[in-house]
């Protein structure tokens, strides 16, 4: 049997771990056979001296192995994915998994929470009343049958090593290692089920990568994890230096999102969800025009159809906060900045969000935008409403938007919010600059 401090060693000192040994690590870290502290020593030891294409590809194998890999090849339909690294008002999946759904494929979206200041869509959905994100096997195909679309928590029995090194990872300072990340995130993917996956990998102020060169490893990275692993998969990187639309939060989010599928969403939601949605059906070997889709009401009905699958009601009315503030302009001129992180923060610290992954969430508090980058201000407009359950919530909200909104004296360039495409084996389609 391996020793645990041995592979430790070996990793701290530069050495390569063997696939046996991954298998045995991650199996023993699993079963509670290794300690908290000796995995937190090799995490960080990672951190630092990363792992090869061989030994990420036995990482994530070995994450995926320890629990159970959803079996969805009774559908009748081609299966197909998105996972997106979180930013702030990225309330796409709720628009595009029913969208792409009424296209004629279908989406197996096991999704998270929130954590820090990015959004978590089940957090948004919790907000319509009836709706249940937890659901067993048997009820996510049902669903699947019902409306072509699911969106729901990953349940206990899949890829249960990440549940453990996520929580250790999160109190060690070993998040941020590109091969952790992405093990993490494609080891739940593909034990998903889903023949297809499209990453849309977050770039800017309120995503995790801040810098398009991270953001571009990361996503090669994850995309030849997905192929490796018999899952077609693509990458777009898009924007996150501003909200997604204009709200930011948990109903308020839901509202935006059901506009979108009205036809109604606003342009920069819109197009990243239009560049998905063609990437996933074309994945799917599926043609069809999403823009239509989401232009005719097919959408809205998918979307009607998986929210009552899963208990709720679409039309009963959401929750609505009973206090409201606006953050005003100090001065005329053109929005250029709107910061995407600080925008995030301040939903968090109105409610929207948690510290803690025990913490609850408010479904009322949030962010709106009333002007967005590109649009002109007269001094004293409105910029931001705030909204709060509890009005004692406002004073660190405002600290946190100190200095996120930039105004100058001449309309800003907007630039594309997607950015690059990255496939299986290219290098990165630069789409934009
Ligand atoms: N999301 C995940 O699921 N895992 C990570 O490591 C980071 C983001």
């Amino acid at each position: 049997m391996p020793d645990a401090v041995e592979l430790i060693r070996a990793k701290r000192d530069g050495g390569r771990l063997s696939d046996g040994d991954i298998t045995w690590l991650i199996g023993a870290y699993t079963r509670g056979d290794i300690a908290d502290e000796q995995m937190s020593a090799l995490l960080m030891a990672i951190y630092f001296r990363g792992l090869d294409p061989g030994e990420l590809q036995a990482w994530t194998d070995a994450m995926i192995r320890s629990g159970e890999r959803l079996d969805l090849t009774g559908l009748s339909a081609p299966t197909t994915d998105k996972h997106s690294t979180g930013g702030v008002g990225d309330k796409v999946s709720l628009v595009l998994a029913p969208l792409v759904a009424s296209c004629g494929a279908v989406v197996p979206q096991l999704s998270g929470r929130g954590l820090g200041h990015t959004g978590g869509t089940l957090d948004k959905l919790e907000s319509i009343p009836g709706w249940r994100a937890r659901l067993s096997n048997d009820e996510i195909v049902t669903v699947l049958r019902t409306a072509g679309c699911v969106i729901c928590a990953a349940g206990d029995g899949l890829a249960p090593a990440d549940r453990k090194l996520y929580a250790l990872r999160d109190v060690t300072g070993t998040v941020e290692s590109i091969p952790l990340i992405a093990s993490s995130i494609m080891s739940k993917k593909i034990a998903e089920g889903t023949s297809s996956l499209v990453l849309d990998v977050k770039v800017g102020s309120g995503a995790f990568m801040p810098d398009l060169s991270s953001a571009r490893a990361l996503a090669q990275t994850m995309v030849s994890l997905g192929t490796g692993h018999g899952v077609q998969t693509s990458a777009l990187l898009t924007r996150m230096d501003t909200p997604l639309g204009r709200a930011v939060g948990n109903a308020v989010e839901v509202e935006e999102a059901v506009a979108a599928l009205r036809g109604e969403g606003p342009a920069d939601l819109v197009a990243v969800t239009l560049a998905l949605a063609a990437e996933m059906l074309r994945l799917a070997g599926i043609t069809a025009d999403p823009a239509a889709a989401l232009g005719d009401g097919r959408a809205l009905s998918s979307y009607r159809a998986m929210i009552t699958a899963q208990g709720g009601d679409p039309d009963a009315p959401l929750p609505a906060a009973p206090h409201t503030e606006v953050v005003t302009a100090e001065q005329a001129g053109w929005v250029t900045a709107l910061d995407a992180r600080a925008v995030g923060v301040a939903a968090w610290r109105l409610g929207a969000g948690r510290a803690r992954k025990e913490d609850p969430v408010s479904a009322s508090a949030g962010v709106i935008c009333l002007v967005k980058p590109g649009e002109p201000v007269e001094e004293g407009q409105p910029v931001l409403e705030l909204r709060a359950e509890d009005p004692a919530r406002f004073g660190r909200a405002r600290a946190a938007l100190a200095g996120a909104i930039g105004i100058g004296p001449q309309p800003p360039e907007l630039a594309d919010p997607v950015l690059e495409r990255i496939a299986a084996g290219s290098p990165g389609l630069e789409l934009a600059s």
